[in-house]
């Protein structure tokens, strides 16, 4: 780029998924920011219907990490087609126990389980609590919901702990927590090859 790019625009072109957490849970002043910011989020229709849960709980983001990684059905990246030779994700490493990497900071966002535009609300929501909290120097993780862990007995017993309505659904998680090591480089990205009509 031969142009000088601006705070956001570096923001979003330097945030990387981190799977290596320290232990150090994440202030609750920038904890608060990040929740703040995504609710400004673009969603379907202004319904802003999607429930986020926050969960601090070290047994808890345990159990449910473990049970999310004994459900996956991606066991190993085939060789050489590595999600990240540096923060490896749980495809990439099958000594890796838990789907949350560990991390102090495991957000849910659910939506009703009937509406066309969960989906897209809900990871549009995670993108931006992903940028939010990279510029305040957090690290973060989209793991989606492929295999449901509240689809099992287990999951389903906390859902109740959590008091969630009956109607929404987990559609994804973010793992959030400061980096164990510094921000890693990006990765190579495809420049992308757009067909612009003018
Ligand atoms: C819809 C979606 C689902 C994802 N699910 C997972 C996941 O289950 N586990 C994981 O480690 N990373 C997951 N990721 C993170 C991607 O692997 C990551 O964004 C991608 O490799 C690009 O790398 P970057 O985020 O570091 O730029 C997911 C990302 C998206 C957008």
């Amino acid at each position: 780029m031969d142009y000088e790019m601006n705070d956001f625009m570096s923001t979003l072109m330097s945030r990387i998924s981190i799977r290596k957490y320290k232990p150090e849970q994440i202030p609750d002043e920038i904890l608060a920011q990040i929740l703040y910011s995504a609710s400004f989020s673009p969603n379907a229709g202004n319904r802003q219907s999607t429930q986020m849960v926050i969960c601090q709980n070290e047994q808890i983001n345990d159990k449910l990490g473990r049970l999310k990684r004994s459900l996956s059905s991606i066991k190993v990246s085939s060789p050489g087609n590595y999600i990240s030779t540096d923060q490896p994700s749980i495809a990439d490493d099958p000594n890796i126990p838990s789907a949350f990497y560990d991390a102090p900071t495991v957000i849910t966002l659910f939506a009703p389980k009937n509406f066309w535009f969960k989906a897209a609300d809900c990871y549009i929501m995670a993108n931006n609590i992903c940028l939010a909290a990279y510029s305040m120097g957090i690290g973060s993780c989209i793991v989606g919901c492929v295999e449901n862990i509240f689809d099992t007995e287990p999951g389903k017993a906390i859902l109740q702990e959590w008091n969630i309505r009956e109607n929404y659904e987990a559609v994804t998680h973010i793992t959030l927590g400061y980096p164990a090591t510094d921000f890693p480089p990006q990765k190579p990205r495809k420049y992308p090859e757009p067909i612009v009509i003018r």
